[in-house]
């Protein structure tokens, strides 16, 4: 769901108030307190699924400054919980992000120190004191102003299964340069002389963000030994090669970098993991950009020896969508490479049209359409561990464990993203359509001690009849220290949704907040009226052309509803509250 210009927002709704109401109070969550509670990113799990590595942001109102800090996690559940510091960002001097796990006992991320932009790792096995405990060690260095990111790693399969890896990653360079010129070419143009610019096509600006027409953001790949990591000695000396398979094709993002989401890369287990086979999904080249949102996936195998990838440097890549298809995401392939899969919508031009599920199967180059008669839109593939299942999620990010577990972050309208795991047993008698018995149980809590003197609202949900006897849903959260029965009057903050394609959820958001109206004393009604997502599509579509029609009309009806079921809310003090679609 795209929500529009909602940063702007909350620097309103902060500058709206005087300091004195940001202040701490005992028993209340201020804005201020909200904003400082901890972010957490999502896990990134090791490969045998034991531990897992989370980036938790806090920002200080103190000092004006961001910290975040890496922390390594047991997701045994029943071991209790248990997490370690392995890293914190130094303002201004040090920051990482994408961590990943290069085996089960070492991570690595970038490492941003001034000008340079590294691959550093830990061996995070090693206990605390030991000689090799926390002890940052070099990799290789990204090529000068070619801001990698979406970092993934695979190592070598079967036999030397920790000899070597191949790293994929997003950079931003010059079309039709090496990476390794992107610095040149940088300084020669931040010193051409003259800041104009001109384009010969549309796709000029998203959000905030001119586009360098000569710049395009490509996957690389590179590989690297894995035996000096065991021996804590780095003799990576040589000057890394890095490859970018789709090059030559054209194909390639004019935009955004490439998401881990975007792409991804298989060992072909049936070829004795030589080959690997690398996806990637792009805007489809031959439209207009800014008038289209049909994106194509497009699949290329690269030989492999066991220290490195070979050519050819032009790899044959073939189109794997059937082509006359919406927008596309989510590219995962199965745990043995032998399908990959995608989240696909049927209309191009359509932002909110419902996903499908698709796999390919790279033997018999099929495609197979999982979800055509299920009305509802996932957002998130996960493979089983034995490659026979596909967990689809909605919502969050989530990943599967050994022993029929699945990690979930979830987060309500009492409280931010937390990570729980999910174990479920298949029913017996093989019935594969049942629900299995299942069992959440909670791992991580960021936020307790933010969150311990405040008592927020779960909220009610109620249902009426919208514009066309529609039924429809709406949130309640009642205010800090509301009684029933008591004769207190209370005002209503009236929150309207943006998108229009989206919808109040139970989760917890730092940009609309329901509870943070509610702790400072009003009544807060959330509607889902026609446009929003969870209710079918259905539901959806009947926005399309009618955007003052029976969004409006569910609206009125939903305040109708409420204020006669709660003669406490004083109808003299109502006030509605939205941006982007929602605030028009
Ligand atoms: C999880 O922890 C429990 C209790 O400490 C232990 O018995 C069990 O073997 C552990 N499970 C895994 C998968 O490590
Ligand atoms: C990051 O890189 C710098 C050099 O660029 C190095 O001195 C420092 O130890 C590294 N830190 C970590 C945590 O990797
Ligand atoms: C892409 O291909 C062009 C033309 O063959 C070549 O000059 C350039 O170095 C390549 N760029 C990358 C990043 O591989
Ligand atoms: C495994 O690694 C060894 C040592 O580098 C090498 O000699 C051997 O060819 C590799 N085997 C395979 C199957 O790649
Ligand atoms: C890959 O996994 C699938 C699903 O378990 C299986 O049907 C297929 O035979 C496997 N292929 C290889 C090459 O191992």
């Amino acid at each position: 769901m795209p929500s529009l210009c909602a940063p702007l927002v909350l620097a309103s709704l902060v500058s709206a108030l005087t300091p004195a109401d940001l202040k701490h109070k005992d028993g209340i969550l201020t804005p201020k307190d909200m904003l400082a509670l901890p972010r957490p990113g999502p896990v990134v799990v090791s490969p045998s699924g034991i531990l897992g590595i989370s980036t938790v942001s806090r920002h200080s109102f103190e000092t004006r400054k961001t910290i975040a800090s890496l922390y390594l996690i047991s997701l045994n559940e029943t071991s209790g919980p248990d997490s370690q510091l392995v890293l914190e960002s130094i303002p201004d001097r040090f920051s990482f992000s994408d961590p990943i796990w290069l085996s089960d006992k070492h991570i690595a991320y970038i490492n941003r120190t001034g000008a340079d932009v590294g691959l550093w790792y830990q061996d995070v096995s090693a206990k605390a004191g030991s000689q090799h405990s926390k002890i940052p060690r070099h990799l290789l260095n990204f090529p000068a102003s070619s801001a990698p990111s979406s970092l993934k790693f695979l190592s070598s399969s079967g036999k030397n299964s920790s000899a070597s890896g191949v790293l994929a990653f997003s950079a931003h360079v010059w079309k039709g340069y090496s990476i390794e010129e992107t610095e040149r070419l940088e300084k020669e143009y931040e010193s051409r002389g003259d800041d104009a610019m001109v384009w010969d096509e549309t796709y000029i600006r998203e959000w905030d963000t001119w586009r360098n027409p000569a710049k395009v953001h490509q996957v690389f790949l590179t590989s690297f030994s894995l035996r000096d990591l065991e021996q804590h000695q780095v003799t990576n000396t040589a000057k890394p090669v890095f490859f970018s398979p789709f090059n030559a094709s054209g194909i390639w993002s004019l935009m955004q970098p490439f998401e881990t989401t975007d792409f991804d890369l298989a060992w072909d287990h049936s070829h004795f993991g030589r080959r690997l086979h690398v996806a990637v999904q792009i805007k489809d080249k031959y439209l207009n950009y800014a008038f289209n949102s049909r994106r194509q996936v497009y699949l290329t195998s690269i030989e492999t020896t066991s220290d490195s990838l070979l050519g050819p440097s032009n790899p044959d890549v073939q189109m794997v969508t059937p082509g006359e298809q919406g927008d596309v995401s989510f590219i995962t392939f199965s745990p043995n490479g032998s399908h990959l899969s995608w989240l696909q919508r049927e209309e191009n031009g359509a932002e909110s049209d419902r996903n499908r599920v698709i796999t390919y199967s790279l033997e018999t180059q099929t495609l197979k359409v999982w979800t055509e008669t299920w009305d509802r839109s996932p957002n998130a593939i996960v493979w089983s561990k034995d490659g026979n299942s596909i967990y689809l999620i909605a919502e969050e990010k989530g990943f599967t464990l050994p022993e029929s577990r699945l990690l979930l972050g979830i987060s309500t309208l009492t409280h931010p993203t937390e990570n729980y795991i999910l174990s479920f047993k298949a029913p017996k008698g093989g019935d594969g359509d049942k629900i299995p018995a299942s069992e959440l149980t909670q791992l991580t809590s960021w936020s307790h001690d933010g969150l311990s003197h405040v008592s927020l609202s779960a909220g009610e949900k109620f249902w009426f009849k919208g514009a066309h006897d529609h039924d429809v849903m709406g949130w309640l959260i009642p205010p800090r220290g509301f009684k029933k029965g008591s004769n207190k009057k209370w005002p209503l903050a009236f929150l309207i949704h943006g998108g229009p394609e989206g919808a109040w959820e139970d989760s917890w958001s730092t940009r609309w907040n329901p509870n943070i109206f509610a702790q400072q004393g009003y009544f807060v009604v959330a509607i889902n009226p026609t446009g929003s997502t969870g209710y079918g599509q259905d539901f959806v579509t009947a926005i399309y052309e009618n955007w003052g029609g029976s969004p409006y009309k569910d609206l009125v009806a939903g305040l109708q509803y409420v204020l006669e079921a709660h003669p406490e809310i004083d109808r003299e003090r109502l006030a509605a509250l939205g941006a982007s679609y929602g605030g028009t």
